[in-house]
C-alpha cells in the first residue's frame, strides 16, 4: 500500500484529492490548521475505504508547521510516495489594499513551503527509484493577477523546472492549474462569485480525477479541462495589457474591506 500526504485536505481541491486517493486504496497523511476537522476527515475516510490515515496538524505560514511537515516527508522508515501541495488562499483586495503582512504569508505558503516540502519528499523518492508530487498552481500563474498569480507562476516554473531536473529518476513532478472551482476559497477571501459565469466553474472531484490521469500520463503541467485549455490558448495570443483588464473584471470582486 502506499502512502499520499496532502496539504490543505480538509476542503475544497484538497479535500477532492483525499477522496480520491482513499478510495483507490492509498493510505494518507493529512495536513491543516483545523485539528477538529482534520481528526473528522480521518475517521471517515478510514470508515469508508479502510485506509490508514495519519493527522498533522499545521500552519503553513510557519518555520514550524513547515519543519513538521518537511520532517514527516523525510522519515525513511515510513516512506510518502505521492505529496500533494495543495494549501493555499486568496488574500481580499488589491496590491497595496493588502497588509504586507498577509503578502508575506501567502508567498511562504504558496512558494516557500512548496519548495522545501518538494525537496523533503523527493530526495528519498528519488534514493528508492519512484514518487511523484503534484504542486496546485492556477491558471492565474499565466495572466496578471498581483502576488496571487505570481506565487502561482512560481509554483509552475519551479515544479517544471524541477521535473526537468528529476527526469530519469522515476520521480514525477506535475504543476496542476485549475480554473475555478468550488470550494472554500473565495468565500474565505472574501470575493464576490456573482460575476464568474457559470460556464467557468469546474467541479473539484471531476479536476482531481483528470490531475491524476495526467499525473500518470507524466504530464509536468495539467490545465484538465477543455474550457480553460481553450482559454490559456486565447492567453498566449492576447496583449497583457488587456489580459490584466479582463481577468480583473472577471476573478477579483472584493466586498468590503
Ligand atoms: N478554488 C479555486 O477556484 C482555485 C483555483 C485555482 C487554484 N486554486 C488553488 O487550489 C488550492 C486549494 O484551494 P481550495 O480552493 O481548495 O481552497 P479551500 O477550499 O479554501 O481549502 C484550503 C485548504 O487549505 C488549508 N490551509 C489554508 N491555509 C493553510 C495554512 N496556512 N497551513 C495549512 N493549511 C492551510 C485549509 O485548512 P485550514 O484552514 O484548516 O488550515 C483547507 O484545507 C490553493 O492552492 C488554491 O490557490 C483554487
Amino acid at each position: 500500500m502506499t502512502t499520499a500526504l496532502i496539504t490543505g485536505s480538509t476542503a475544497g481541491i484538497g479535500a477532492a484529492f483525499a477522496r480520491q486517493l482513499a478510495a483507490d486504496g492509498h493510505n494518507l497523511v493529512l495536513v491543516a490548521r483545523d485539528t477538529k476537522r482534520l481528526r473528522e476527515q480521518a475517521t471517515e475516510l478510514h470508515d469508508r475505504h479502510g485506509i490508514e490515515a495519519e493527522v498533522l496538524t499545521a500552519d503553513l505560514a510557519s518555520d514550524d508547521g513547515i519543519d513538521l511537515v518537511a520532517d514527516r516527508l523525510a522519515d525513511r522508515r515510513n516512506p510518502v510516495d505521492l505529496l500533494v501541495n495543495n494549501a493555499g488562499f486568496g488574500n481580499k483586495g488589491r496590491f497595496l489594499d493588502v497588509s504586507m503582512a498577509d503578502e508575506l504569508k501567502m508567498l511562504k505558503v504558496h512558494c516557500e513551503a512548496v519548495l522545501r516540502l518538494t525537496a523533503a519528499a523527493t530526495g528519498g523518492m528519488r534514493e528508492r527509484g519512484r514518487g511523484g508530487v503534484v504542486n496546485v498552481a492556477s491558471v492565474a500563474a499565466f495572466v496578471p493577477r498581483g502576488t496571487y498569480g505570481a506565487s502561482k507562476a512560481w509554483v509552475v516554473q519551479f515544479t517544471q523546472g524541477a521535473a526537468r531536473d528529476l527526469a530519469g529518476s522515476g520521480v514525477r513532478l506535475m504543476a496542476l492549474c485549475p480554473g475555478f472551482v468550488r470550494t472554500e476559497f473565495h468565500q474565505r477571501a472574501g470575493m464576490g462569485t456573482d460575476n464568474i459565469p457559470g460556464w467557468m466553474w469546474l467541479d473539484a472531484d471531476k479536476l482531481v480525477a483528470a490531475a491524476l490521469d495526467d499525473l500518470a500520463r507524466g504530464k509536468s503541467l495539467s490545465v484538465p479541462d477543455p474550457r480553460y485549455k481553450v482559454l490559456m490558448g486565447l492567453v498566449k495570443v492576447t496583449p497583457r495589457g488587456l489580459l490584466g483588464g479582463v481577468t480583473s473584471r472577471t476573478g477579483r470582486k472584493y466586498g468590503p474591506q
